[in-house]
């Protein structure tokens, strides 16, 4: 039996590798994707995801949500992913594509309560959309399965130094998602920092001779000139790992963990603090927190799925 998941993203261009290598996945099958602020505007972020649709010859249905965060300014990582979120580059939408006119938290109540608890989300943007359906929709908590997220950094941060982006854009609704009794699985930068795609890689892909390959290679020049601007060797496929983590579990490794996420400190807006590393332990686990990976078989992994497309 294929999992059904439901995707919710702000495409991006990690997001988009990311829904690539979760369309070619043999133990899912992907129910509506969901879009949000975040990269950057929600305009971006769901004309980027539909035009996956033509990538992947495929006819997903996505969905609008929120064009900012619950009680922030909307903030982005243009720097990183280009002025349209998808390294400027324009792929055409399919022709006589079907568009949702339903909320993102509407529509993912909905399938959450048609697949009767089977349902995993997967979220690799601000966390915007999932707390808006908690709040709209106290019982989706007893409807969905598992959620894996991107998100948050045990210890430093990327955008401060104490918070990674998805949970800094917007804390108060990582905090909601945090505490909503779903268990979740949280891939934070620990182990998606070290989840890269290389230069050879993107290489390999760009000459692999399908589109997919080439829209990839061309999508991450921007983020990959951003990463050697600062000495990284590759482009780091933050959102890629939770996609993975859900059909491939063997190559990671995480921890049971409490996490919380600091809503009030201007210095630690967004920080995930977790008892990870303390004598003093929180008196829940709310998380298994994924620390590691295999780095070379989850390369192998995500091109094998991006060659198959
Ligand atoms: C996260 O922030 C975004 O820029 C990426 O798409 C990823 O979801 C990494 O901090
Ligand atoms: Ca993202």
């Amino acid at each position: 039996m294929k999992y059904p998941v439901w995707m919710d993203v702000d495409t991006g261009t990690d997001d988009a590798v990311a829904i690539l290598a979760l369309h070619k996945l043999d133990c899912t099958e992907i129910i509506g994707i969901s879009t949000v602020c975040g990269n950057s505007g929600l305009e971006n972020s769901y004309r980027n995801t539909r035009s996956l649709n033509t990538v992947c010859r495929s006819s997903y249905p996505v969905y609008r949500g929120a064009d900012k965060p619950l009680v922030r300014e909307p903030f982005h990582a243009l720097a990183v992913h280009g002025k349209n979120g998808l390294g400027d580059i324009i792929v055409p939408l399919p022709e006589n594509e079907t568009e949702y006119h339903e909320a993102a938290w509407e529509a993912l109540y909905k399938a959450a309560r048609e697949y009767k608890g089977k349902l995993k989300l997967i979220a690799t943007g601000p966390l915007t959309n999932i707390a808006i359906a908690f709040t709209e929709y106290p019982d989706l908590k007893e409807y969905l399965d598992t959620i894996l997220i991107m998100g948050g950094a045990t210890r430093e941060g990327n955008v401060t130094p104490c918070a990674e982006f998805n949970f800094y854009a917007d804390p108060e609704a990582a905090s909601i998602v945090l505490k909503s009794g779903v268990p979740i699985v949280l891939c934070p930068l620990d182990v998606t920092e070290k989840a890269l795609l290389s230069p050879e890689d993107m290489e390999e892909l760009r000459a692999c001779g399908n589109d997919a390959g080439k829209f990839v290679f061309d999508i991450l020049q921007k983020p990959w000139s951003f990463h050697k601007s600062i000495g990284n060797k590759g482009v780091q496929m933050h959102d890629s790992c939770p996609v993975l983590y859900l059909a491939y579990p063997e190559i990671f490794e995480g921890e049971e963990a409490g996490v919380v996420v600091e809503t009030k400190s201007p210095l630690t807006r967004g920080k995930s603090v977790t008892d990870l590393y303390s004598d003093k332990q929180f008196e829940f686990k709310n998380a298994l927190v994924v620390l590691d990976v295999d780095r070379k078989a989850f390369s192998e992994k995500l091109k094998e799925l991006i060659k198959g497309i």
